[in-house]
């Protein structure tokens, strides 16, 4: 099948090379010519494992193609899928502009039939909407469907993600439209629903709100551990043994970030607004997460005093582990509320310091850890990169001012940490620190 992706972000490049790798021609689009250049080269303007492999055999084997040219892209091809960003807007709801202008785009180049494909995490009734703007520029009446084949892939394991996906759903009022793209994602053998439009964009929006509400509750269950001695890991993981309840995503910590959770459940408070209903249940979920930066500061506060003058190592800064994307981390907040109280702020990050870097270039950036903990009155551990999991805690110890770690992933054992010499803290963890002997 010819198939054009408009957008090359996290969702549109990793969709085209992934339809690529399973044999169709494809051509990906996008307004940046740098973007189109790089992917041109082989070079994937995103850090995604595996993708740059993918992405330079299907260009070697002549099934990719980047362009600008959506026009042109859209006359070539009867599949197009919409992947372009939605950033949010002031009040917290996404920005439809690219959206709106890649439908206006595909309905002036519209050369006869055609499937347009939402993959962009877009609100409830963006189906229609698109369909009206291709009706209200298309030069003549060829017919079209479009469709709501909402995107459920992890940033860092993307193409894992992509080509064995838990489900796959395709929203289309028309089953033409739907068998078309059924048989598009055929090869990958994974489970399929057929819904019309206003479902399949529900689903999407659903399914984040839970995941995103599934971490709130964790973290409201994290504090109530600390004030009674609990330890919300074991809590966590006697519950996920119900398998109604399930283990994943009941990690405690600094809470989510990334361009997904944060932006998807406020666009879905605000959907839920607009149609006269109760939105407290996913407003909370906001306020609980939005509250966990402020809240592991404090516990940094309460140990050290002042923090004017003490020195805070940072370990991680992407929002999570295998991404260099920095869209609403953690670790910009907790650096905002160090600096504020005039501590000076050590980093490293495997992948993400530049980008933090154009942020804040005021704080020192590191090699490695080692280096990050050098004369650091507190260590803290923001993303959990797997190379953060086997330190030689006892080489950081001994290049601390003092020995104190604070643990917003849990990724360590308390016990073990204690044993080193460390005051540790870990969210939502019994704190037993008795035999503490490590404050100066
Ligand atoms: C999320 C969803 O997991 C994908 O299914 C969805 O397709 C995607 O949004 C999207 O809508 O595009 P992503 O934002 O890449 O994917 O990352 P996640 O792995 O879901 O992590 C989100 C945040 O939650 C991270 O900051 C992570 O540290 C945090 N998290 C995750 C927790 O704090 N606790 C957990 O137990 C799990």
């Amino acid at each position: 099948m010819k198939i054009a992706v408009a957008g090359t972000g996290y969702v549109g490049l990793v969709t085209g090379v992934v339809f690529a790798e399973l044999g169709n021609e494809v051509i990906c689009v996008d307004i940046d010519p740098a973007k189109v250049d790089a992917i041109n080269k082989g070079q994937s303007p995103i850090y995604e494992p595996g993708l740059d492999e993918l992405l330079q055999r299907n260009l070697e084997e002549e099934r990719l193609i980047a362009t600008t040219d959506l026009a042109q892209a859209t006359r070539d091809c009867e599949v197009i899928f919409i992947c372009v960003g939605t950033p949010p807007t002031e009040t917290g709801e996404p920005d439809l502009k690219y959206v709106d202008a890649a439908a206006a785009t595909i309905g002036r180049a519209l050369n006869g039939y055609k499937i347009i494909v939402n993959k962009s995490t877009v609100p409830i009734g963006t189906g229609d909407r698109v369909r009206r703007i291709i009706e209200q520029h298309r030069a003549e009446p060829h017919d079209f469907d479009v469709v709501s084949n909402p995107e459920f892939l992890r940033e860092g394991s993307a193409v894992a993600d992509t080509l064995n996906p838990d489900r796959i759903v395709i929203g289309a009022d028309n089953p033409r439209a739907a068998m078309k793209i059924v048989e598009l994602y055929a090869p990958l053998e994974r489970p399929m629903l057929i819904t019309n439009l206003a479902t399949a964009e529900i689903i999407k929006y659903a399914s984040n709100t839970f995941l995103a509400l599934k971490i709130s509750f964790i973290n409201a269950i994290a504090d109530l551990c600390e004030r009674t001695g609990a330890d919300v890991v074991q809590t966590a993981k006697a519950m996920g043994y119900d398998p109604r309840i399930g283990q994943a995503f009941l990690q405690a910590g600094l809470g989510f970030g990334g361009s997904c959770f944060p932006k998807d459940v406020q666009a879905f408070v605000h959907t839920v607004q607009r149609y006269g209903l109760d939105p407290t249940l996913f407003e909370q979920i906001l306020v609980i997460n939005d509250a966990r930066p402020k809240q592991f500061v404090a516990r940094i506060r309460e140990r050290l005093g002042e923090l004017s003058g003490r020195t805070i190592a940072l370990l991680g800064l992407a929002f999570k582990p295998n991404t260099d994307d920095i869209r609403e981390a953690r670790s910009l907040e907790i650096i905002r509320f160090l600096l504020q109280e005039g501590a000076t702020v050590r980093a490293y990050d495997p992948v993400a310091m530049p980008r933090v870097q154009a942020i804040y270039p005021q704080i020192t950036y590191c090699r490695n850890a080692y280096e990050a903990a050098e004369n650091a009155d507190a260590l803290a551990l923001i993303t959990e990169w797997n190379e953060f999991r086997q330190l030689n805690f006892e080489r950081i110890r001994n290049a601390m001012r003092q020995p104190n770690l604070f643990d917003g992933r849990n990724l360590y054992d308390p016990q073990r940490m204690r044993k080193l010499g460390f005051y540790y803290y870990g969210v939502g963890r019994a704190a037993d620190n008795s035999d503490d002997k490590t404050m100066l």
